[in-house]
């Protein structure tokens, strides 16, 4: 699992967007050079690497010990460590930046990881936190029925799909001030994002969509009925969504719809800085 996702994130990390966004995230953290940042759910530690050139301490935190493996063979002169981040291994106050990067969606219980950074944090810390809201994912495609039932159930696969539209009543209740949000939109029209795209779709199916009338799975087997609405073939819906980017490379030749792009997928992203009691 860990180097499917790996490999999902190196490519979305390529994206100028992204890098941009990330170094919009060390600008927020406002650090002053000999300052110590931690990244909680540091991943393959790409952004411990990109904080170490600006002068500062950066520390690198993830629960996965798979995760933490990659990122010391990639990067042997940075500092990782296996933390969780409920419990982090370091002591109180010893930073003066908290970051966390598409890692609150995957905690079931965020203010108690935001009681975590409070107590690591030095007074005056600041913290950063950024990440897709789950259930905004926007879809151009054919089907905007099915399109919105495999979003909404690739959403509920995740432990907290909406934990970035909560990040400013989350620290404002954990005693965060100057809380501040920004929201990025990116927009996707190339092969790049095509795994996750046919990702965000088999894994709704491999789930079964959720539905008002009652769950009714994506597949329903040839045609099989289901409650709350018409059986949707689940091979046609994946395949319907990966042509649509997948076709969109070389549209001209290929596609009559081809002057505007086959597909594209909004994502909003919300951080939030605020300095720490
Ligand atoms: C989607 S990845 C993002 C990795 C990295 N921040 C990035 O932007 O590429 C989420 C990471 O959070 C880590 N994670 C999940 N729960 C965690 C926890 N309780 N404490 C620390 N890390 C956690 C996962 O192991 C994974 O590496």
């Amino acid at each position: 699992m860990s180097n499917e996702l790996i490999k999902l994130l190196d490519r979305a990390d390529a994206m100028p967007a992204a890098a941009l966004l990330r170094a919009r995230t060390y600008d927020l953290l406002r650090l002053k050079p000999g300052d110590t940042v931690v990244d909680v759910g540091c991943g393959a530690g790409l952004a411990v690497a990109e904080l170490a050139d600006r002068n500062v301490t950066a520390v690198g935190m993830d629960v996965s010990e798979e995760m933490i493996t990659v990122a010391r063979r990639r990067r042997p002169q940075a500092d990782f460590r296996i933390g969780d981040a409920y419990r982090l291994p370091l002591h109180d106050r010893e930073v003066a930046g908290y970051r966390a990067d598409k890692v609150f969606h995957e905690l079931a219980d965020p203010a108690k990881a935001l009681a975590e950074a409070v107590r690591v944090l030095t007074p005056g810390g600041r913290i950063v936190l950024i990440g897709q809201d789950w259930d905004t994912i926007v879809i151009d495609s054919d089907q905007p029925a099915l399109t919105r039932i495999i979003v909404h159930a690739r959403a509920d696969l995740t432990t907290n799909p909406r934990a970035a539209r909560a990040y400013r009543n989350l620290l404002l209740d954990a005693g965060f001030r100057e809380v501040e949000v920004e929201a990025h939109v990116g927009v996707f029209t190339g092969e790049t994002m095509l795994a996750m795209l046919t990702g965000l779709a088999q894994a709704a199916h491999s789930a079964g969509g959720h539905h008002p009338g009652g769950v009714r799975r994506l597949d329903g087997g040839a045609g099989a009925p289901c409650r709350g609405g018409p059986a949707v073939p689940r091979p046609a819906a994946v395949r319907r969504l990966r042509h649509q980017v997948a076709d969109q490379p070389a549209p001209q030749a290929r596609h009559p719809r081809s002057r505007k792009p086959a597909a594209s997928a909004t994502a909003a992203e919300a951080r939030l800085a605020g300095s720490c009691m």
